[in-house]
């Protein structure tokens, strides 16, 4: 049986109010944060970085996950890892040398990830399948939260099975960009088990309903 995963991400949260944004996610159930690093650089957009990292680690006991849309992705890593993040992913655009800053991601006690646009070719993963502890697929552009869904990614997401199933490991397959309530099971159908979920989380609210709600796509 799949254990599917649900990843809020903190890009729609009340940044005003982070510490209690975090704790109340996760109270509702969240097994992970999703923690969207931007900056101005490799994407059109500025977030938030390892101090903001470092401030909610102690609020909460689920795993941080760090996406980092940032070019370049090595110098930010150990920081991140400092930081208290759990799994750190970046795109192979932000890096000169994949295999290496994989490595180093892990060399630092964290899990590794690499996360592919909508338009990525997958050619990268062939070489470093072995490195990996997750994939995460972009079912938007990067940059920003709220945009819809694109529907050819869940092509992708299914070409993406097939080889972490042939590969015959238990790297997660995680899917952001778009992910509601009424998509989430087709998106699960084709072969994701983790969800990044921001709108749709925080723009209700009441957290726990959403979450629940998407448990309850999953279970059927
Ligand atoms: C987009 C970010 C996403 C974003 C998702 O670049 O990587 O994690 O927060 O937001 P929603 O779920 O609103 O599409
Ligand atoms: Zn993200």
């Amino acid at each position: 049986m799949t254990t599917y995963r649900i990843a809020p991400s903190i890009l729609s949260a009340d940044f005003a109010r982070l510490g209690e944004e975090v704790r109340n996610v996760v109270a509702a159930g969240a097994d992970m944060i999703h923690f969207d690093v931007m900056d101005n650089h490799y994407v059109p957009n500025l977030t938030i970085g390892p101090l903001v990292c470092e401030a909610i680690r102690p609020h909460v006991q689920v795993p941080i996950d760090v996406h980092l849309m940032v070019k370049p992705v090595d110098r930010i890593i150990p920081d991140f890892a400092k930081a208290g993040a759990n799994i750190i992913s970046f795109h192979p655009e932000g890096s000169e040398h994949i295999d290496r800053s994989l490595q180093l991601i892990r060399d630092h006690g964290c899990k590794a990830g690499l996360v592919f646009n909508p338009a990525t070719p997958l050619h990268v993963l062939e070489h470093v399948m072995d490195k990996l502890d997750l994939i995460l697929l972009m079912s938007v552009n990067p940059g920003f939260g709220g945009q819809s869904f694109i529907p050819h990614t869940l092509k992708k997401i299914a070409a993406v099975r097939r080889m972490i199933d042939e590969s015959g490991s238990d790297i997660m397959l995680q899917v952001d960009g778009g992910v509601k309530v009424d998509n989430i099971r087709e998106i699960a159908a084709a072969g994701a088990d983790t969800f990044v979920a921001g709108s749709a989380i925080f723009g209700k609210p009441d957290y726990k309903a959403v979450i629940d709600a998407m448990r309850g796509e999953l279970a059927l």
